[in-house]
């Protein structure tokens, strides 16, 4: 154990390298994973910083290059952008939710190389679909879908499953079927960010998981061959943490929109870390020497249970953001392992999502969607 510790402690290169353009969005999306303080980071890399950015990274060793956001097709650099990590010899994709892409623009990035493009939806209904996001976005995601199709690109579609959606598994993978996905992510909501205030809206029962889970089973058999579903279990009701980014300075490598260089999507909140920018360090300096990206390599940093668990090498301790979220600790157990002395945190948040349900109660507070001023609102307040 001790030799898979210290190969564990070495960090490789990161191989997958998030370059998060802008957390501009036409969206509001009350499950998006941006940061709730994002409308406190509006400043933006320039073409010429993020063309460097892709060059370094390349040359640290990544190997896919996401372009995300926001939504990344607000940036009118993106083909530029998608042109230079072709030419570096990144696998590229695009996470978006569709909005902004046209036919002229669809065929700019199919000639700049882009490889594939990940679709977001909210629902299969346009109802929930405009609902979730705040925007009447579910005609022209169904147009969106034709002109990946039409690119030729591998339709691969994301939809966030949540209280609100997962009863309608069953015609989400059908709408999946009809639109000739040949991916589907059913991504059950992780509450970070957006999500983690809205929880109560959003945390579904255990029934309700159980049955969406059969409902795939029962269409993975049926669609065999044709398309494949990716049913992404949600740890609180798992009782088994995560290998949070496939560990903590492993493999991935995030870029906000600012500059600042992340382990994941959401270490930015964690206290007493600080993370560098591209703009006054190197990728190489950053991902090998900086204090944030070393805080959680490995299993040194842990204290127990963590640290005598048979299972430490295995899930790393799960996720130091939510770690920090439930117990306020960054360096306790992931409160979604069964061994964790705040895992009644998870276990009460489940119970009362089931009392809610049984008693047709809706949470007192109300949904919250993902806007600046709701940004702006929420970390003056916390
Ligand atoms: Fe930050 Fe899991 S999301 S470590």
């Amino acid at each position: 154990m001790a030799g898979l510790a210290s190969v564990l402690d070495r960090p490789g290169p990161p191989l997958w390298l998030l370059a998060e353009l802008t957390y501009r969005c036409p969206l509001h999306c009350v499950f998006c994973y941006n940061p709730v303080d994002f409308a406190r980071h509006e400043q933006e890399l320039s073409t010429a910083d993020w063309l460097r950015v892709l060059r370094e990274g390349r040359e640290l060793g990544a190997v896919q290059c996401g372009f995300s956001g926001g939504e990344p097709l607000l940036r009118d650099d993106l083909e530029e952008l998608v042109a230079e990590a072709r030419r570096l010899g990144y696998y590229t994709n695009l996470l978006t939710s569709g909005v902004g892409l046209t036919a002229a623009r669809a065929a700019a990035l199919k000639a700049a190389g882009l490889d594939h493009v990940q679709l977001s939806f909210q629902d299969s209904t346009k109802e929930i679909n405009d609902f979730l996001s705040h925007t009447r976005t579910y005609d022209l995601k169904q147009r969106v879908a034709k002109m990946i199709r039409d690119q030729g690109w591998p339709m691969v579609m994301n939809v966030v499953i949540h209280r609100l959606n997962i009863e309608h598994v069953d015609r989400i993978i059908a709408m999946a079927a009809e639109l000739g996905a040949e991916y589907l992510e059913l991504a059950n909501t992780q509450y970070y960010s957006w999500a983690e205030v809205n929880r109560a809206h959003l945390l579904p029962t255990h029934d309700q998981l159980k049955r969406a889970e059969a409902v795939t089973d029962a269409w993975r058999e049926r669609l065999a061959g044709k398309m494949k579903l990716f049913f992404v279990a949600p740890d609180y009701h798992e009782g088994q943490p995560k290998r949070c980014v496939n560990g903590w300075g492993s493999t991935f490598l995030n870029i906000a929109p600012d500059g600042t260089a992340l382990p994941c999507h959401t270490a930015g909140m964690l206290p007493g870390l600080s993370f560098p920018n591209v703009r006054e360090a190197s990728l190489r300096e950053i991902w090998f020497d900086s204090p944030g990206f070393n805080r959680f390599r490995g299993t040194g940093w842990m204290k127990d249970p963590c640290r005598s668990c048979e299972h430490r090498e295995r899930d790393l301790g799960g996720c130091r953001c939510q770690a920090y979220m439930l117990s306020k600790d960054v360096d306790a157990a992931d409160p979604v392992c069964s061994k964790s002395p705040h895992h009644h945190l998870v276990q009460e948040a489940v119970a009362d999502a089931e009392r809610r349900a049984a008693a047709g109660e809706p949470p007192a507070q109300p949904i919250v969607f993902r806007d600046r001023a709701s940004s702006l609102k929420l970390t003056t307040c916390r």
